[in-house]
């Protein structure tokens, strides 16, 4: 379950807002909606299920304006009842602060709204959201990753994907994060309406219908976020995938993401945002000497090692390469290992079928299936992989292949 609060901001004054949303950046809360009026909060907020809505007192309190502000309270605490509201005003009466607190507001701060202010009344709010008001489903991220192109990234997210979704249909969520290369919809044989980019540019307003309506479904059952159809040269930026995928998780029981080989912004976010990352490897020396560089920067950027699985693709194909020299080269046990079937493969992928369901009996659909089912017991027991042997080490090369004994 999230400890993340969702906030909805009504203020007039989109100064107001940003100043506000600046100061929510560096906490466990996202801004899902803003409106600048209270009526339109009373219309339209339910859908964002917010924890907190933080409210602006209207600077023209005369008695009629001040009257309806009050009941327009009544009604955005009876429209959200699990819902806490904190009021923001510049110098009002005790007796306004009275009644709005009657009204349902839990606190009032005031304008232009402080830092530590605001920190002291999330805490305040936090302990609410702790007993119980209301908690959101946190689904699990699961990150497809390659230092290099080509090494079945994409082929291993969208079977995954497929894997998890028959079991579960309806509740996983496939993302294609790779904008530049983004496979997901041809391998799936897909035609979206709307991309990652879609739905990431407009991550403050994801709520249900919205996303729904971005969304594109697989006959799987599974939910597909394909990458958009153009070339695209914008990145999707991190607080973007930060906010995005804070709110998709809170929808899926599992987010697949079929990420990008470099590590921008963006993907360092959905790394640091997943509870388990597939990290494929080939066996080959430049391969490998890229990702155990991979492996260093993930180190350097504190990603928690016990998430990260090595899954060696085309295990076999690397000639003089065993398993042994991987596991030295990278200084970490591996998790999986995938055969080498590229003629299954690529037929899948001209078929827009994913293998495990296009050609069931071959060893890469049996290997895949059981993959899926392998992290998803872990995922469930919160079981992590062997500890790494080795710390990520120099030399890389083995010393069989610098040709030594
Ligand atoms: N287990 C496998 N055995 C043989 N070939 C495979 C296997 N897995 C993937 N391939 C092949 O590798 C190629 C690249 O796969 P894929 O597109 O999934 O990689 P990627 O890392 O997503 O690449 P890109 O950098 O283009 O995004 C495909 O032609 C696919 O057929
Ligand atoms: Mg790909």
């Amino acid at each position: 379950m999230s400890q993340f609060l969702r906030v909805i901001l009504v203020d007039s004054d989109p100064a107001s807002r940003a100043g506000v949303r600046q100061i929510l950046l560096a906490t466990s809360s996202l801004v899902v909606a803003e409106f600048s009026r209270i009526a339109e909060a009373v219309a339209g907020a339910a859908p964002y299920r917010p924890d907190l809505v933080i409210l602006e007192v209207p600077t023209e309190q005369g008695g009629k304006a001040q009257g309806e502000w009050l009941s327009a309270i009544e009604e955005l605490a009876r429209a959200l009842p699990n819902t806490a509201i904190l009021a923001t005003a510049a110098g009002v009466s005790a007796e306004l602060v009275i009644r709005a607190i009657r009204a349902g507001t839990f606190d009032f701060l005031g304008r232009p709204v402080k830092q530590d202010e605001l920190l002291a009344a999330l805490a305040k709010m936090a302990r609410f959201h702790r007993r119980g008001a209301t908690e959101h489903r946190r689904g699990k991220v699961a990150s497809v990753f390659s230092t290099k192109g080509g090494v079945g990234v994409t082929t291993i997210a969208t079977n995954l994907a497929v894997c998890l979704a028959e079991s579960t249909p309806g509740d996983v969520l496939l993302v294609d994060l790779d904008i530049r290369q983004s496979d997901v919809a041809t391998f799936l044989n897909l035609r979206p309406t709307y991309s990652t980019l879609d739905a990431f540019e407009h991550a403050g307003r994801l709520d249900e219908p919205f996303l729904k309506g971005l969304l594109t479904k697989h006959g799987s059952g599974l939910w597909v976020l394909p990458g958009p159809m153009r070339m695209e040269r914008i990145k999707v930026a991190g607080e973007q995938v930060k906010v995005g995928l804070e709110i998709l998780r809170s929808y899926f029981e599992h987010v697949v993401l079929d990420l990008p080989h470099d590590l921008d912004p963006g993907t360092i976010t959905a790394l640091e945002a997943s509870d388990v990352i597939l990290f494929l490897v080939s066996p080959t020396v430049s391969a490998l000497r890229s990702s155990a560089a991979g492996l260093a920067a993930f180190r350097h950027l504190g990603l928690d090692p016990k998430r990260i699985r090595i899954v060696v693709m085309r295990d076999g194909t690397g000639d003089e390469i065993t398993l042994r020299h991987v596991q030295e080269m990278l200084g970490v046990s591996i998790y999986w290992r995938t055969p080498s079937e590229y003629p299954t493969v690529v037929t899948a992928i001209n078929r827009g079928e994913p293998v495990v369901t296009a050609s069931p009996r071959s060893k890469i659909a049996k290997n895949l299936r059981e993959l899926s089912d392998q992290l998803v017991n872990g995922l469930a027991s919160g079981a992590e992989p062997a500890p790494a042997r080795t710390a990520f080490r120099l030399p890389w090369m083995p010393k069989a292949i610098r040709g030594g004994k």
